[in-house]
């Protein structure tokens, strides 16, 4: 199944946050801020990814409120099914109507030690449940290059995927540096960034990922980073509030487009 994604995708890693009532509850305030048909029309696509816990209240409850949002998890296992417990399987999420999964997000890589083999066992399951996985790389530490780190954490994915299975796809930026701290990455870093991806994993692939930055993402540095050849934003802090998620919304909506 071909997906179809407007200009910016807006995604809430909600992480470790909002059981399934504080889940009902986010959902009803959005239907309020954000009528469905304003959204529908906006160029931007929001995605919440809840803990597994609440998908099933997400799914149910944006329906009954008529809010449009894609749901995404914010695991899954390299495993089809099987004798592997507490994991969760794609085709599960599949069923809960999710449409996206992160793969390999560094709080995932470094708690779980995830290996190369795991997060491409992620990302086929994933497509293969016709989902779309948002693989996610960046760079440790601040002040070094970082550029050769993150291509390498994508390539090491993409090269054990098949052509059609690259083209499914998404690679997020996330600086490790720039998670949950109080400062994003600079708009020239992110704009390297994503250039440097691209050109990447089009010369050796011959993929062109829709990129995505995340990394303290808020209300009022959204502007500054609308312009940066980006697809969109993967928010962390900034997205458990329905009036700031629906601030970055705004701010989206209004520049419309790749910029
Ligand atoms: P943050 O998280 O916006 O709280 O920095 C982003 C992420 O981890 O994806």
């Amino acid at each position: 199944m071909t997906q179809t994604c407007p200009p910016w995708l807006l995604a809430a890693n909600w992480k470790m946050n909002m059981d399934h009532l504080q889940t009902l509850e986010f959902i009803r305030e959005l239907s309020i801020l954000m009528p469905e048909k304003e959204a529908e029309n906006s160029g931007v696509e929001m995605a919440i990814f809840p803990p597994f816990t609440s998908l099933r209240t997400a799914q149910v409850f944006s329906t009954s409120y008529q809010v449009a949002l894609s749901l995404g998890a914010q695991d899954v296992s390299p495993h089809p099914s099987g004798a592997f417990t507490g994991e969760v399987s794609a085709s599960m999420l599949a069923r809960l109507g999710c449409k996206y999964v992160l793969v390999g997000h560094s709080e995932s890589r470094k708690n779980h030690h995830e290996t190369r083999e795991e997060l491409v066992g992620k990302a086929k399951n994933a497509i293969a449940s016709q989902m779309t996985p948002i693989l996610c790389v960046g760079e440790e530490e601040k002040g070094g290059e970082g550029m050769e780190e993150i291509c390498s954490q994508a390539e090491e994915v993409f090269c054990d995927l098949g052509k059609e299975e690259r083209e499914k796809v998404i690679v997020s930026y996330e600086p490790v540096w720039a998670i949950g701290s109080s400062v994003t990455a600079s708009p020239q870093r992110i704009s390297r960034a994503a250039s440097a991806l691209k050109a990447d994993l089009f010369k050796k692939f011959g993929a062109s990922p829709r990129i995505l930055y995340g990394g303290s993402v808020n209300e009022g540095n959204i502007e500054s980073l609308k312009g940066l050849g980006l697809g969109g934003f993967l928010v962390g802090r900034a997205s458990l509030s329905p009036a700031e998620f629906t601030a970055i919304f705004r701010c989206l909506e209004k520049g419309k487009g790749l910029a």
